[in-house]
């Protein structure tokens, strides 16, 4: 563990290892989160007697405390890194603003990144933020707040599986890095609620790791379980056996089209339908 004097997130606590990464990896994001008092800011974002899915309330990622706790939040952007994904998300962002959206939702958004990036270029869209997490919205607010958009975004601390947002309303709802950390109903859930929420014609775009990259089954499988253990992430085999471009025709998606992303040694897929 790392002395205290280290970590100036919140005194008492122990670092966790995405904070020490943060401080060492990210000083700029570290300097951006360092005077946030997150349990009040939280407060002031919180949905409350919000109930929580029993999926989410477990150690995810390495954090004891699981997706609830500011270290998750405060630590993402160094994960973020780790796995290279500023390297893609230029190409997500692009496919996303090729659809000319004016209303978006960020279904699961952490800390928004490629939504805001998104919004950056888009003088006229508004941006819905959902998350479970009330300290991702925090963070994501910071972000918010740094790209200076503030009036194109509103927060939702809600499920992205049920949200208050009105039906056939939306032009694009983005799911980045979501899925592959829900059970497979859930994972279901969330696609039937992105499918509500768009307008006829409305695109989908969703962002994750890879799906079947090795051709034989059992190994695919076998790669899969070490990637789990390895990330310490909950539901993982689902994610893996599951293919989303499946559940997208399921859940009643149209013109399904899968593009790889390489940011070697990590491959990412962006599946994008439309309603
Ligand atoms: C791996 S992070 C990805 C964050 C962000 N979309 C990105 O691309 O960086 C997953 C986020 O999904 C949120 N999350 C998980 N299950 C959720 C649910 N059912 N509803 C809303 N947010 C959820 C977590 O709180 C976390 O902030």
């Amino acid at each position: 563990m790392l002395p205290s004097f280290a970590i100036p997130f919140r005194s008492g606590d122990s670092p966790t290892l995405q904070q020490c990464l943060a401080k060492i990896l990210l000083p700029r994001t570290f300097d951006l989160y360092k005077d946030i008092h997150w349990e009040q800011a939280a407060g002031e974002l919180q949905t409350p007697h919000l109930s929580y899915p029993n999926y989410y309330l477990v150690p995810h990622h390495g954090v004891k405390a699981g997706y609830l706790s500011y270290q998750q939040a405060a630590g993402w952007e160094a994960v973020e890194h780790l796995f290279r994904i500023p390297r893609v998300r230029p190409s997500v962002v692009q496919m996303a603003r090729d659809t000319y959206p004016r209303t978006i939702v960020d279904l699961g958004c952490g800390t928004a990144l490629t939504s805001i990036e998104l919004v950056r270029s888009l003088p006229q869209a508004q941006l819905s933020l959902v998350d479970l997490s009330p300290y991702a919205l925090v963070a994501a607010r910071r972000q918010v707040q740094q790209a200076g958009i503030a009036a194109h975004i509103t927060y939702l601390h809600a499920d992205a599986a049920h949200t208050p947002l009105a039906d056939n309303s939306i032009d694009l709802v983005l799911v980045s890095l979501l899925l592959h950390e829900l059970p497979y109903e859930n994972a279901r859930e969330v696609l039937l609620e992105a499918r509500r929420l768009l307008r006829d014609d409305g695109h989908l775009i969703i962002f994750d790791p890879i799906q079947c990259a090795v051709p034989w089954p059992s190994l695919d499988r076998a790669v899969n379980r070490a990637l789990m253990h390895m990330m310490h992430e909950v539901y993982w085999m689902d994610y893996a056996t599951n293919p989303v471009w499946n559940t997208c025709q399921e859940t009643g998606f149209h013109n399904i089209q899968r593009q790889l992303l390489f940011a070697l040694p990590w491959i990412y897929q962006v599946v994008h339908v439309t309603k």
